[in-house]
């Protein structure tokens, strides 16, 4: 293929270097006078391990060439990747200069090449800049339709730097987002030497993946950095402690949950956070991330309330009190926190869950619901029949199986809220709200 790569810093100079060494043809695109002539005379822009050789190999047999003129590349090539830098403003927010730069340029040469062209962003982009703000300036640079006359598409790099070759040839995925097949077919080609999963997906799902990998990678570094300082504080190695964390690809290392839902509870998660947040404080030490994680899970719960009386309705029935299907545990539910606080705003509440029955409950678990909610037995009916009867709102607070059948069973003047993502919920359009979705 005939590709095109703006921007030759980290990003641009390994992927025009990896790409041409498929038998691609690259064209590289930079301002810098030096990076395009270093390019040009075989040598790597950038300091990365192999880099220097790959370029100078495709350099040499005549795959791989730079240049400061953006229409040059754009009329000799069918696709371009945008690499430019996008970094952070001072408020935080993401520079989009660079971007809206190159876009521009690649934009005017677009309005005159006949044939038709793809533009792909390899920069990191915040959700929505791709549809903001890169095809608005492509098409008033160009004069023509994005989708129709030419393709827009989101393909982020995941290397790092150090190991960015190795893990260019081999990485963890490969993520196309793009609305036409074409342009997502001509990805598909680019990529097609490179065995790793291929993703194809929206624009916008394409550019968010980024973030939540890279947020995701900031909390695993600030998450074990915290273990080693309360393992410190407390004598204790936190190297083994890791190894053995690790190990657990059931529960640690795993897709386990990964799953946007509600509020975490039962007897055992709250319990030690805030045991372990306690130890750290009378340690003086000063550990933020595993301090926010309580306030984190009381923010979501209050959403879930928020959600229900936001509705302006007073009679609500639960499906699920228990904070996971499965289980009587009542303690620290989150869904019971919920059921408390409606019923302290006077709310017309009942409640259905087939594994609670105020008989059967014994011990510190009857005693917690009955602390949390004196007056339960009113309110716990015997079917799901009865709470979709009696309610206004349906608020689906556990995954039990039974539950998934409401979307053929509530009536259209009902509302849903789910706090769990049950499976059929696209059937229920109208009235339905997801807690995180
Ligand atoms: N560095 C990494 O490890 C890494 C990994 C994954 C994703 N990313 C993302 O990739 C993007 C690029 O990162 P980087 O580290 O390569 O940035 P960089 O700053 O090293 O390189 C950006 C290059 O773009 C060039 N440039 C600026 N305006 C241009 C224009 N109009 N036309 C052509 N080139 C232009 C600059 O001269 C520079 O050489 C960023 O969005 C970054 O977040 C970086």
């Amino acid at each position: 293929m005939r590709v095109s790569v703006f921007g030759l810093g980290y990003v641009g100079a390994v992927t025009s270097g990896c790409f041409s060494s498929f038998g691609h043809s690259v064209v590289g695109v930079d301002p810098a006078e030096a990076k395009v002539s270093l390019i040009n005379q075989g040598k790597s822009p950038v300091i990365e391990k192999g880099l220097g050789e790959t370029i100078s190999d495709a350099v040499a047999n005549g795959r791989l060439r730079a240049t400061r003129e953006a229409r040059d590349a754009v009329l000799s090539t069918d696709l371009s990747l945008i690499c430019v830098g996008t970094p952070s403003r001072r408020n935080g927010d993401l520079d989009t200069s660079a971007l809206k730069l190159v876009c521009a340029e690649i934009g005017a040469a677009l309005s005159e090449k006949p044939s038709r062209h793809s533009v792909i962003v390899r920069s990191t982009v915040l959700p929505g800049t791709i549809r903001n703000v890169i095809i608005p300036e492509l098409e008033k640079a160009s004069g023509k339709k994005a989708g129709l006359d030419f393709g827009v598409g989101s393909n982020p790099e995941f290397l790092r730097e150090g190991t960015a070759l190795e893990d260019f040839f081999s990485p963890p995925k490969t993520v196309i987002g793009a609305e036409d097949d074409r342009t997502a077919s001509e990805l598909e080609g680019l990529y097609s030497a490179i065995k790793a999963p291929l993703v194809r997906t929206s624009i916008e799902v394409a550019e968010m993946i980024k973030y939540s990998d890279n947020v995701w990678h900031a909390v695993k570094v600030a998450f074990a950095n915290e273990i080693g300082v309360i393992c410190k504080g407390l004598s204790i190695d936190s190297h083994e402690v890791m190894e053995v964390f690790c190990k657990d690809t059931k529960l640690n290392l795993s897709s386990y949950y990964l799953k946007p839902g509600f509020s975490f509870g039962g007897s055992c998660l709250p319990k030690d956070v805030r045991a372990l947040v306690h130890k750290a404080r009378s340690l003086d030490l000063d550990l933020p991330l595993l301090a926010s994680v309580l306030p984190s899970n009381e923010r979501h719960t209050n959403r879930g309330l928020e959600m229900i009386t936001q509705l302006g309705k007073r009679r609500v029935s639960i499906l699920g009190m228990s904070f996971k299907a499965g289980t009587d545990d009542l303690r620290e539910s989150p869904i019971l926190e919920i059921v408390e606080r409606l019923i302290g705003k006077g709310y017309d509440v009942r409640i259905f869950d087939r594994n609670i029955s105020l008989s059967k409950l014994v011990g510190a678990n009857k005693d917690y619901l009955l602390r949390m909610i004196p007056h339960v037995s009113s309110l716990l009916v015997e079917s799901l029949d009865d709470a979709l009867s009696h309610a206004e709102i349906v608020v689906v607070g556990n995954g039990d199986s039974e539950f998934r059948t409401i979307g053929d069973r509530v009536r259209s003047d009902q509302f849903v809220v789910d706090l769990v993502r049950i499976r059929d919920h696209s059937r229920l359009k109208e009235n339905y709200n997801g807690i995180s979705w």
